[in-house]
């Protein structure tokens, strides 16, 4: 079987749209995603909480973490780990880029770090 590792970037916004330590939700080929603006970059997470489906897009950036405004699980931008939750989760990753002022996603590349992955 072949398979296509062709990456598919999707042009988003500009990135003056999203404030330094601020998140946006969108939606992007059926994924809701949450991008947020880190200052001297931006990083894209599935939008959806694992723990009760908050909307991570609106939880509070610290560093490279945010928090869900939910219930406070906080979850490492990076990696999409949680950190310091009271059980093992995970959200997904997208590779994010700035072209000419635009953020740009690529939702094909989704990655997922399992928590039993991390302490491996
Ligand atoms: S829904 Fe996110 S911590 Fe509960």
């Amino acid at each position: 079987m072949l398979i296509n590792f062709e990456s598919r970037w999707t042009r988003i916004a500009p990135t003056a749209s999203i404030p330094p330590r601020e998140g946006r939700a969108v939606t992007v080929a059926g994924a809701e995603l949450a991008i947020f603006n880190l200052g001297e970059r931006f990083v894209t997470i599935s939008n959806q909480c694992p723990h009760q489906g908050g909307p991570l897009c609106d939880g509070i950036v610290s560093g490279a973490v945010v928090v869900c405004p939910l219930h406070g699980w906080r979850f490492d931008l990076n990696t999409g780990l949680a950190v310091r939750a009271s059980l093992p989760a995970c959200v997904e990753t997208y590779p994010t880029r700035v072209e000419d002022g635009i953020i740009l996603v690529d939702v094909a590349a989704a990655r997922r770090i399992e928590p039993n992955e991390a302490v491996a």
